[in-house]
């Protein structure tokens, strides 16, 4: 297959683009990436010989067509991707998610060309702590954030381009990603590298808000499943049911780097907070048979933290910088 995976310098994208070159080597994969703050070159470096990247933003119709008028499917990642920078400028992703993802439409619906959209579970809006429901397909869209409502939107455009011009796409929303390549502003990577740098970890109000987390590859593999597998049309709902609140995950990330488990900062939290994301994954594991692999929680952050300690050169040149936006908002 000739891939066109867009925003495939960023975390997840990189991580995709470097399973598919290992995996599927018959594939040709062309990145269409603007290497904005998030995406970064060198999180390609190791394929840079097997794959072509091209400098870019989605919203460039010219460009975007070009490149799907000469590809058998489209990977589309390519996002603003965090809820903080989200409330703080908003613009930047109402221009890639909306428009962003319109350009890309209406490039699959000239040229006939399989989507799959990319797609977080933050659309469903949150959940109490104390239920036992969970986000399913069938979960009607509540977002709380500038981010979450731009994707929202993204995903709505989708689902209206399959609808009325029989675009030919599937969507998957997804719960929290982490392993390498992730950007030192999320939670995990932002915890790791303040310990590897002499920083104290900050914990947003009192931790109890719970994400449900998966191992990037565990979701890239999901998304390789529908790709090939998912019905035309469909939304399918990604997760490996690792719900577990802040407060824990960053205990687990301080025992594991031989830390006080007491060796962090409240700081002012996050506002609107989301407290609760929980996704129901049975459709994707019984109508398509996939399962994750990387089930084991702590020695999945075990070897995030090895990847963080090993890539320093990866990190360090955006580590002051990230940490300096944070203080001026008080984080
Ligand atoms: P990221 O911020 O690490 O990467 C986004 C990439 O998109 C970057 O390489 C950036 O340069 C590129 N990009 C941004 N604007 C662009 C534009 N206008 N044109 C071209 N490229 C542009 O994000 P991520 O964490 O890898 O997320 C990827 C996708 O997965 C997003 O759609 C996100 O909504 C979704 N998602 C993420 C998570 C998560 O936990 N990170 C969970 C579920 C879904
Ligand atoms: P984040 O990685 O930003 O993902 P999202 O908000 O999209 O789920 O944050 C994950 C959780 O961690 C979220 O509840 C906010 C919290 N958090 C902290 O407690 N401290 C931090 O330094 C960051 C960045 C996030």
């Amino acid at each position: 297959m000739r891939l066109l995976v867009t925003g495939g310098a960023g975390f997840i994208g990189a991580n995709f683009v470097h399973s598919t070159v290992r995996e599927y080597p018959d594939d040709a994969v062309t990145v269409i990436d603007a290497l904005t703050y998030a995406g970064r070159r060198e999180s390609l470096a190791a394929v840079e010989d097997s794959i072509r990247l091209v400098e870019g933003d989605i919203c460039d119709a010219e460009l975007v067509d070009n490149l799907v008028a000469e590809s058998d499917a489209v990977i589309h990642f390519a996002a603003e991707s965090h809820v903080d920078n989200a409330l703080d400028n908003p613009e930047p992703f109402l221009h890639t998610n909306v428009i962003g993802t319109f350009t890309i439409l209406e490039a699959v619906r000239r040229h006939g060309v399989r989507l799959h959209h990319i797609s977080t579970d933050e659309v469903y809006g949150d959940l109490a702590l104390d239920e036992p429901q969970r986000f399913t397909e069938a979960t009607p869209y509540n977002p709380s954030s500038p981010y979450s409502a731009t994707k929202a939107g993204s995903d709505m455009l989708v689902r209206a381009w399959v609808r009325s011009y029989g675009v030919r796409a599937t969507i998957s929303n997804c719960s929290n990603n982490y392993g390498p390549y992730q950007h030192i502003e999320k939670f995990i990577p932002r915890q790791i590298t303040n310990i590897l740098t002499g920083r104290r970890a900050k914990l947003y109000g009192t931790g109890h808000n719970v994400r449900d987390w998966i191992h990037v590859e565990d979701h890239n593999s999901a998304v390789r499943r529908i790709l090939e597998k998912g019905q035309i049309g469909r939304t399918y709902l990604i997760s490996s049911e690792g719900e577990r609140d802040n407060l824990t995950v960053l205990r687990t990330l301080l025992r594991l780097m031989d830390r006080d488990p007491d060796d962090f900062d409240h700081v002012t939290d996050r506002v609107g907070h989301d407290l609760r994301y929980a996704i129901d994954p049975s459709t994707l594991y019984n109508e398509l048979g996939w399962a994750p692999k990387h089930t084991d929680f702590e020695e999945g952050l075990r070897s995030t933290i090895e990847w963080y300690r090993n890539n320093e050169s990866w990190w360090r040149p955006i580590k002051d910088a990230a940490e300096a936006q944070y203080e001026k908002r008080g984080q």
